[in-house]
């Protein structure tokens, strides 16, 4: 019998400050539930059908798959639209786009650029709205990976989290939010040119306080990465921000994470993992990290019995199925 938080019905979440800590960290636990009944081969009637529509202007391996399967798995069904398929934006504005497809649909997935876009959306379609990532932030991805590390601390509480390298990208924003609410100690280490927003730092570290833990920013990474459970790194180059490469290699190739920083945690052999939420450059098999030569993270690591990247990329569907579920899920199915 699975139980979710009923303040959670009809919920959006744009940003992880759309819900309370608890909230947040009830979706994790729901996830972890909703895991453990796929792999006892249930699959159930939840969602039965529910219709999402996913809107895609942005690449997507993981989110757009784990957004179709979770709900197909608990017998709804899913929509994917990209920019090419409907006319979002061009021939007719997001808010007419979202009083459409919110009378056709019992939720939307949005993965783009703005924020606004994304905002527009709830603000007009009358149903939940899902941020699968925007240029701002990528809360779905900050609840797989939660989920991931309580699966293998057995804790969130106390973890200390070092991110390595862009510290003001969508990964970084959402990761650094998450952990506060989750009062685990969050070090960002990157370059001042990438430090994130002050307002946003500012929020964190109070709401980390009230938590009991700490959000900081270090430039120096091997200092930063001391007594790390976490070491996480994202790509340098955000998808749209390409014109920025030349740049973003100087600045972060110090951020490299590799067995040097990893031994500079003090953790190694010990409770560290490292986490990446997906795609990666680790090694010069994709066109673009063999023409660049950029790799955020080194194949050592990268294949290391304490990387747990796979798993974390797994656990993108579970968190999405916890959303779609404790939003527009039936709890007489359960
Ligand atoms: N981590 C993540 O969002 O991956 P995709 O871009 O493949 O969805
Ligand atoms: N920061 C990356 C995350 C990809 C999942 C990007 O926006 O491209």
């Amino acid at each position: 019998m699975l139980n979710w938080n009923p303040a959670l019905k009809n919920r959006s979440l744009l940003r992880l400050s759309d819900f309370t800590d608890a909230e947040m960290l009830d979706l994790v636990e729901l996830a972890i539930a909703l895991k453990a009944r796929r792999k006892a081969g249930v699959r159930g009637e939840l969602l039965h059908r529910k219709h999402v529509a996913l809107i895609f202007e942005k690449s997507s391996t993981r989110t757009r798959n784990s957004a179709s399967i979770a709900i197909r798995d608990e017998g709804g069904d899913a929509e994917y639209l990209t920019k090419n398929d409907i006319h979002l934006g061009a021939k007719e504005s997001v808010k007419d786009t979202a009083r459409v497809l919110g009378r056709i649909f019992d939720g939307i997935l949005f993965r783009g650029f703005a924020q606004k876009t994304v905002e527009t959306l709830k603000a007009y379609s009358g149903v939940p709205v899902w941020n699968g990532l925007t240029d701002d932030c990528h809360p779905t991805q900050i609840l797989a990976d939660l989920m991931t590390m309580k699966e293998t601390f057995g804790r969130l509480k106390g973890l200390r989290v070092a991110y390595v390298g862009d510290g003001r990208n969508n990964v970084a924003n959402s990761l650094m939010v998450g952990c506060a609410k989750a009062g685990i100690d969050y070090v960002n280490c990157t370059p001042a040119e990438l430090t994130p927003e002050k307002a946003l730092v500012d929020a964190a570290v109070a709401v980390a306080a009230a938590n009991g833990s700490t959000v900081t920013v270090c430039n120096d990474p091997k200092q930063g990465v001391k007594g790390a459970n976490v070491l996480y790194t994202d790509v340098w180059v955000s998808m749209g921000e390409e014109a920025q490469k030349e740049v973003r290699l100087k600045l972060l190739r110090p951020y490299q994470v590799n067995m040097d920083l990893v031994a500079a945690t003090g953790n190694q052999g010990g409770e560290l993992i490292f986490l990446h939420c997906l795609p990666a450059f680790h090694d010069h098999e994709t066109t673009v990290s063999a023409e660049s030569g950029a790799l955020e993270v080194t194949d050592d690591v990268f294949e290391s019995d304490f990387s747990k990247v796979f798993i974390e990329a797994e656990n993108r569907m579970h968190t999405i199925k916890a959303l779609y579920v404790s939003a527009i899920g039936d709890p007489a199915k359960s």
